[in-house]
């Protein structure tokens, strides 16, 4: 007789859930009895159940009501969602607000090649991961699409530390054979070909569903790639099932400029990355801000998700706005990204915020035709959003039967002055939901979130 592997407890929660059905609608459901099954799935959910009508709903859905712990939330404490971070380079995690006044070009010239050369030391990248990844699961993030550093040993770590604390992740070791320094660039394209054919098997190995950790092909941008290089990862795309794809696009003057040199053969990045084989529904394109009429129509039709860094776009090198309303009302997949350590910040909720500055900007920039984010829509990119960016909207994103349940419980009343918990805007007594709710994307921080759950399993507790 064989004993099934426990794979967690049967979980059941009582209380508010606020989760998007699309960008442009927001659901609040109070009195929500949410069952989540052992995998980590959740099995049902029941609308409109009063607390006293909970144990006869655990019945009816073929369930002991005594195996089952119901978790009952209370005023001011709802459930959302998980964060995803499509967009976050894990070695620049402890170079995060540095090199703010230079252009791209020269911040990565300047500072990035070098904090990132650190990752050649394992001990080094086992200990800064397990920090990255411990933070970002602090702060809500349940799935992130990471960028390793040019090594794949300390990325075969990465994708490790992520399994360890279970956080669900693309992890992809950077490639670049050119255009940065000989000490921090691959040997040559063929061994950079090697490593990330390795690097694939090694995620694949540790995670062989991809339940939470798959492989992405990450070149770093056209730039830092031969054709050899592009070529043959275009190769890899065509040869392994399910793999995904990210790189930088159309990103910034210099970059922009440098890009055109390099390939003069090609029209635009789309033409080039296309080209190579690297656009398809499985990839992520970071930025995306100066897009011609033709690469947006070529995207769209590829499939491809964009990942908006409002933070790092705005703040590294020239101001820049993403015309992140006119992708969406062509029906392009966007999602956000901290951007980490081009953006200051690894907080999703920061994110959100200079979303809607950003977007704000934009319409004013537009004289109105491109109207700023509402608050349900950057709800709807920290979400929902970027799952349909990673290609994971059937197994997360919202709180749908079926799906794994990757959700923050988030508290927002504490004994503090005024009653508030952290430096949030305090909940008075006449406050709706609709105004906690606001009020905490809009002043909340990482106190906040009391519980983080990955595929139904508690990652964060402090309450
Ligand atoms: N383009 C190429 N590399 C990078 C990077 O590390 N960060 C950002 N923001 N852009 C890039
Ligand atoms: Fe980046």
């Amino acid at each position: 007789q064989t004993i099934p592997q426990m794979r967690g407890l049967p979980l059941a929660l009582h209380g508010t859930i606020i989760h998007t059905l699309d960008a442009s609608t927001l659901e609040i459901l109070q009195d929500c009895l949410l069952i989540i099954d052992s995998d980590g799935k959740i099995e049902k959910i029941f609308k409109d159940t009063p607390a006293d009508k909970v144990n006869a709903c655990i019945s009816q859905a073929g369930h002991s009501p005594d195996v089952f712990p119901v978790k009952y939330l209370r005023r001011g404490e709802f459930l959302i969602p998980g964060f995803i971070d499509t967009h976050y380079h894990a070695p620049q995690y402890a170079q995060r607000g540095l090199g703010r006044d230079q252009t791209l070009l020269e911040w990565l010239e300047n500072v990035t090649f070098a904090h990132e050369r650190k990752f050649e030391d394992v001990a080094y990248a086992k200990r800064m991961y397990t920090a990255c990844v411990q933070a970002g699961i602090k702060q809500g993030v349940t799935t992130a699409s990471y960028y390793g550093s040019v090594h794949v040993e300390a990325t075969k770590i990465l994708a490790e530390t992520c399994l360890e604390q279970r956080q669900r992740a693309f992890v992809g070791k950077c490639n670049m054979n050119r255009s940065s320094p000989e000490w921090y660039r691959d040997v040559s394209a063929e061994e950079s070909l090697k490593e990330t054919r390795e690097l694939v098997a090694h995620v694949r190995s540790i995670d062989s569903e991809g339940k939470l950790v798959k492989p992405i092909l990450t070149p770093r941008f056209a730039i830092t790639c031969d054709d050899t290089l592009l070529s043959g990862l275009g190769r890899i795309v065509d040869e392994t099932p399910d793999i995904h794809v990210q790189t930088h696009f159309n990103e910034a003057v210099d970059e922009m400029e440098y890009t055109r040199q390099l390939y003069p053969q090609f029209q635009h990045e789309a033409d080039l990355y296309d080209e190579f084989g690297l656009l398809g529904p499985q990839t992520i394109l970071a930025h995306s801000i100066f897009l011609k009429e033709e690469e947006m129509d070529r995207i769209k039709a590829k499939g491809c998700g964009i990942a908006h860094c409002p933070i790092s776009t705005a703040t590294l090198g020239e101001f820049m706005m993403a015309p992140i309303r006119e992708y969406l009302r062509r029906g392009i997949k966007v999602g956000l990204g901290t951007d980490v350590g081009g953006g200051f910040s690894s907080s999703m909720l920061d994110i959100m915020r200079h979303a809607f500055i950003i977007s704000k900007a934009r319409e004013t920039f537009t004289k109105g035709a491109d109207p700023a984010l509402k608050l349900n829509e950057g709800f709807f990119l920290a979400t929902l959003g970027g799952a349909q960016v990673c290609g994971i909207h059937d197994k997360v994103g919202n709180f749908i039967e079926g799906k794994e349940f990757d959700a923050l419980e988030i508290h927002t009343i504490g004994s503090e002055p005024c009653g508030s918990l952290g430096v949030m805007s305090p909940i008075e007594d006449e406050d709706s939901i609709e105004a906690i709710f606001e009020k905490f994307l809009m002043t909340g921080d990482d106190r906040n979130i009391a519980k983080v759950y990955i595929a139904g399993q508690s990652v964060k507790e402090t309450a």
